[in-house]
């Protein structure tokens, strides 16, 4: 079994989750049927990722139970307008062959556009509606939290952020503990950059009997950060969710923490501006 977290909402969200970027096509179907056999409930997906199709495809290929799911997409920055925020989140669903999403993100604050909070309105009416149980945002800095909790009263249950052990996000990890916001960690294992060789990693994975990637992804648990790994390969798969079974000790947690540096960001935006490239 998956712990779980409970949200700022009242709902539970698994503590790991599958990543599905950039899976597509029939191998995109079966690398998603595989993580779901695996034991992944969280499957984490977005408009951008043009593989919305292929997860509800999935989804309904492994019989798993809808409510044992908890399926994310996000709400791309061409979409912020309100009546643009609506119709998309219908499409998505369209998409997915699904009634309501779990959890909806924006995607990018995308501040130079300036439509954000207004799209946080289309995503609190959403969830009002029924058709997301969980609204959260993903890229957000602090000035982009406060303004659309100062609009509209309601703090976004998750912020999905890039977080590995070159940028472990001390700062933002901190700001949205103190509003209540749950974070998840994109690129969790530093994707092409992958820390593993790096001696802290290597030495806890040696002591604790496991693989680099499990010391990673356990260090993220650890933390408090819901990682959403994505993998292709179901052996990987299975060993990046198997990180409940072995506990870092604080001085392990702490040395991987220590790896954060100034370049260490992979960012698939503009890290300065926050927009969506
Ligand atoms: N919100 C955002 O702006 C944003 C941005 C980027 C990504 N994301 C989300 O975050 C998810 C994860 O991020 P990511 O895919 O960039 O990075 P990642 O999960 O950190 O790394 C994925 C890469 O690591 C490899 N890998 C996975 N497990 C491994 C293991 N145990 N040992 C060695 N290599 C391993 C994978 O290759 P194989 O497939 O060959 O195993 C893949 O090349 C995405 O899929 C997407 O859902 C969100």
């Amino acid at each position: 079994m998956i712990p779980t977290y409970t949200l700022n909402d009242g709902r539970t969200i698994p503590a790991i989750g599958f990543g599905t970027y950039p899976l597509k096509g029939d191998d995109g179907v079966d690398a998603v049927v595989s993580a779901l056999e695996v034991g992944y409930r969280l499957i984490d997906t977005a408009v951008s990722y043009e593989n919305e199709r292929e997860v509800g495809e999935a989804l309904r290929r492994s019989g798993v139970p809808r409510e044992e799911l908890f399926v994310t997409s996000k709400l791309p920055g061409r979409h912020h307008g309100y009546d643009d925020a609506v119709a998309s989140t219908k499409e998505s669903l369209d998409r997915l062959g699904l009634d309501y999403l779990d959890l909806h993100l924006i995607h990018w604050p995308n501040p130079s556009v300036g439509k954000y909070p207004e799209a946080w309105r289309a995503l609190v009416d959403l969830q009002r509606d029924g058709l997301v149980r969980s609204i959260g945002v993903s890229n957000f800095t602090e000035v982009h939290l406060r303004r659309v909790i100062d609009e509209t009263g309601v703090v976004p249950a998750v912020n999905q952020l890039e977080l590995h052990p070159y940028f472990p996000q001390v700062g933002m990890r901190a700001v949205n503990q103190g509003l209540g916001i749950l974070t998840e960690s994109w690129s969790p294992l530093g994707k092409r950059q992958a820390p593993f060789t790096e001696p802290p990693v290597a030495a806890a994975a040696e002591a604790h009997g496991v693989d680099p990637g499990q010391v990673i992804l356990r260090w993220q648990v650890q933390l408090r950060c819901i990682p959403i790994p994505k993998s292709a390969t179901p052996e990987r798969q299975r060993s990046n969710l198997d990180v409940f079974g072995f506990e870092l000790t604080s001085d392990e947690v702490d040395a991987i923490t220590a790896l954060g540096r100034e370049d260490g960001r992979l960012f698939d935006g503009d890290p300065d501006t926050h927009e969506e490239l």
